[in-house]
């Protein structure tokens, strides 16, 4: 019989990947989409969607029920106020989880959280990761849920990074915040492919789990740059950008983002996560009880993601 897994922000970078690797298991994906337009986008990786938004109990509803498993994806990662956070991701995952943990046999539950949860002091946005981390350790009591909490993630359909590597392509890396920084990274089929690995065979306690490419110790700056120059074939010029030089535009957004219905990345908790000496995570505690390993290294993974200078350089110079 059809397993049916419910994906909310089916429709983001990470959503997406989601969306395929469990159609082309065999799952049927039922989509959350705010946006009619949005859904031909997904047309081939689901079988049908919801239209609504995770403040929609109505379609919170009818997405989770008779379900196998929902994976909650979809988060509010822009923002300058703590409330801007939290009515996605704590007033949001309060609604779905209510909704799931209701049905008469709860579905599996997964949530994509963020390796930003592990500091919730840095900024809103992690904090409000946390928060929402808590009510579905309080309100997911009677279903089988587990959260994972990625590290920086990046692939096919990123917009975050992709512009650092753009840069990185055409010989600069503006590197912000401490050079002896270290962290770990994921690429989005990885992390597909560890939902599915869980939404498959459960196995794990209820709780958080980090995870990462299986680069024990993660990557400092100067690794990246020179697996970056590898693939390009250039030599990639560092230029260390102190994150006080960042403050004022980020003060500008935050003041922005606080007066006007506006949505800024970079705002000075942003510039305290980018600060952060340590963004290093484990995959020991995942991969020991989902049984999950990643496949994909830095150095395959950007010459997997099209879309910036060096690897089309790379690319023609073949
Ligand atoms: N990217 C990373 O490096 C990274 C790292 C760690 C954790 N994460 C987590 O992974 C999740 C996905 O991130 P992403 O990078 O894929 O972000 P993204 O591209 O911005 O996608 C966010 C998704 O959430 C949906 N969404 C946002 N607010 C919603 C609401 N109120 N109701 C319904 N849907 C809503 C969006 O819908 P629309 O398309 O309609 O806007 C979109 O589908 C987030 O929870 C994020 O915290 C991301």
């Amino acid at each position: 019989m059809t397993r049916v897994v419910a994906v909310t922000g089916a429709t983001g970078f990470i959503g997406r990947t989601i969306c395929r690797v469990l159609h082309d298991d065999g799952w049927s994906v039922r989509a959350l989409v705010r946006t009619p337009a949005k859904a031909d986008s997904i047309a081939d990786f689901i079988s049908t969607h919801v239209t609504g938004s995770l403040e929609d109990v109505g379609a919170l509803r009818r997405l989770v029920q008779n379900t196998d498993a929902v994976v909650h994806c979809a988060g509010a990662v822009r923002g300058a106020t703590r409330k801007q956070f939290d009515l996605v991701n704590v007033d949001g995952v309060a609604r779905i989880v209510r909704l799931a943990s209701g049905e008469k046999s709860p579905p599996r539950f997964l949530m994509l959280s963020s390796l930003a949860a592990r500091e919730p002091g840095l900024s809103a946005y992690a904090a409000s990761k946390r928060a929402g981390e808590d009510v579905l350790a309080e309100l997911g009591k009677g279903m089988n849920w587990i959260a994972l909490r990625p590290p920086a993630v990046y692939g096919p359909g990123d917009t975050e990074l992709l512009p650092l590597f753009r840069l990185m392509g055409k010989g600069v890396a503006p590197v912000p915040g401490s050079s002896d920084a270290r962290f770990s990274m994921l690429y989005v089929d990885d992390l597909a492919s560890a939902v599915l690995h869980w939404i498959d065979k459960g196995g794990c306690d209820q709780g958080a789990y980090e995870l990462h490419d299986g680069r024990v110790g993660g990557y400092s700056w100067e690794d990246v740059i020179e697996i970056t120059s590898g693939i390009c074939g250039r030599k990639i010029h560092r230029i260390s950008v102190p994150p006080y030089w960042l403050q004022v535009p980020a003060t500008f957004n935050w003041l922005a983002g606080c007066l006007f219905r506006y949505y800024p990345m970079l705002t000075p908790g942003k510039l305290r996560e980018l600060a952060h000496p340590d963004w290093v995570c484990s995959n020991d505690a995942f991969t020991g009880c989902a049984g999950w390993s990643p496949g994909v290294r830095l150095e395959e993974g950007l010459r997997n993601t099209p879309g910036w200078a060096g690897f089309g350089e790379y690319r023609r110079s073949r």
